[in-house]
């Protein structure tokens, strides 16, 4: 009986803890690895790995509409850290090379990854050609597929 009692206390405890921490201390609240995010334009982040210090690898395939490079996956680096996350897109790949390269910098509130983006052309010559941009991206929900056949 003492047993259940001190039990259930502990859980109310852990509960309370995590629900007066900060959402960016939540770990409730963290990037799913693997998870795919998509933005307004239709483009697709995939987040394939985030390692112990943050750094983030994945890919991600522009389908913005006036853009270059479109429907292929380029490589993704970045970092997370709490709810901030920065990563980065050179389009350049053997199907397809835009000369170029996004930064995009944001952070993950309410289920969303929200970001400013600066979109540099190689060659460059004054900020002024810099692009810049915003991009919300909710994440795609992905169907797991469970086997119903047991396996022996
Ligand atoms: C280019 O045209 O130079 C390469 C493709 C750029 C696509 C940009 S990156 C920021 C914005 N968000 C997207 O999903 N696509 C555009």
């Amino acid at each position: 009986m003492r047993l259940i009692k001190s039990s259930s206390l502990l859980c109310a405890l852990i509960l309370s803890v995590f629900s007066s921490l900060p959402s960016y201390a939540n770990p409730t609240t963290a990037i799913q690895v693997p998870s795919a995010w998509t933005n307004q334009s239709g483009s697709t982040l995939y987040i394939s790995t985030i390692d112990s210090n943050g750094q983030i690898g994945g890919s991600y395939i522009n389908r913005a509409a006036g853009y270059g490079c479109q429907n292929i996956a380029y490589p993704v680096t970045g970092w997370a850290y709490g709810s901030a996350i920065t990563f980065n897109t050179l389009w350049k790949s053997v199907a397809e090379s835009c000369n170029s390269i996004t930064a995009w910098a944001g952070f993950l509130y309410k289920g969303q990854i929200s970001t400013l983006w600066n979109l540099t052309i190689n060659g460059s010559s004054s900020t002024s050609q810099i692009i810049q941009g915003s991009d919300i991206f909710q994440q795609v929900q992905t169907l797991v597929n469970k086997s119903l056949i047991s396996k022996k």
